[in-house]
Parts: structure tokens; sequence; C-alpha cells
């Protein structure tokens, strides 16, 4: 049977893109067509978060969402949260807390994490917790990770204050 193609047009972290996929092709074989490789396919059922997109600010599974859905959409992946050089302030809690072992999980966890903080200022541990439930680390470095959580919302809070 032929494969059926469909052109789509959207925007990957803040550039305009466009690309032919086929209808049965997945968010993480799409972002690899662009060289994104932030968006890790792990379990392929929707159950570790490792590659996790951000589509229009919302965090979807990547293995599960089909690419076509993209069309028009806004998508957001680890790559681009770095802005001139510089790393987000939740990357860069990441890194300070040592919220990663291997780091295969990691990508997930910090696009979650901006998505939380974008949305609550302020967490509790529990919502922390509850947040990044969908996410597996098999390194089980849940502590740092709960504390680099903690410590963004909190420089975040202070830049606002400022
Ligand atoms: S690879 Fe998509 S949720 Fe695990
Ligand atoms: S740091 Fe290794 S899987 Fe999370």
């Amino acid at each position: 049977m032929d494969t059926i193609m469909r052109e789509i047009h959207f925007t990957l972290n803040g550039e305009p893109v466009e690309a032919r996929v086929a209808t049965h092709e997945n968010l993480v074989d799409l972002m690899r067509r662009f060289d994104l490789v932030g968006a890790r396919e792990s379990c392929g059922q929707g159950l570790c978060g490792c590659c996790t997109v951000l589509v229009d600010g919302v965090a979807v599974s990547g293995c599960l969402s089909l690419a076509i859905l993209a069309d028009g959409k806004s998508l957001a992946t680890i790559e681009g949260l770095e802005r001139n050089g510089e790393l987000s302030h939740v990357q860069q809690a990441f890194i300070d807390e040592g919220a990663f072992q291997c780091g295969f999980c990691t990508p997930g966890f910090i696009l979650m994490t901006h998505q939380l903080l974008a949305a609550n200022a302020d967490p509790s541990d529990e919502e922390i917790r509850d947040h990044l439930s969908g996410n597996l680390c098999r390194c089980a470095a849940y502590p740092e990770i709960v504390s680099a959580v903690r410590v963004a919302a909190s420089r975040m809070r202070d830049r606002k204050a400022a």
C-alpha cells in the first residue's frame, strides 16, 4: 500500500518550518528530521515522558502523537530553551542541583517543569511530584529533580520581583 504523505507548516522553537510527513509518522520522528534529538523514544507507549514535546505550551508524548497534528501549531523542544547562549533558568537549576545522572530522561523533565512553572510559580513538593508523575527516571534522581524545580521556581519569582 502506498504511504500517504501530507505537507504541514508549523513553528519549531520559534522558527516557521514546513515538512512533508507520512500520516503514520510520530512527533519524535518529525523532530529527527530537524536534527533535534532531545525528545527520545524509550517506552513508545506513553509511559515514561522521555519523548516529551511542548505543543502550544502543552506537554505531549511525542511517541504517541502523530506528526500531522503539528500542522499550524507551535512546537518547543529542549533545544529551543536556550536564549543567546544562555540556558533557561530550569536547565541551569537542574545542573546546579545535580538533577540527573545519565541524562536520558532530563529533557522531558525540564520541559514538564517549564510547563508547570508557566501555570504555577510556587508549586508545593506535592504539586511538583504530581506534575512530574508521568516522567520516569531510571537513575532515580527524583529527590534532586524536585529540588531543582523548587530552585528554578524560586529564581523565577526573584527575577520577577526584581
Ligand atoms: S517514549 Fe513516549 S512516553 Fe515513553
Ligand atoms: S538521569 Fe538517567 S534516566 Fe534519569
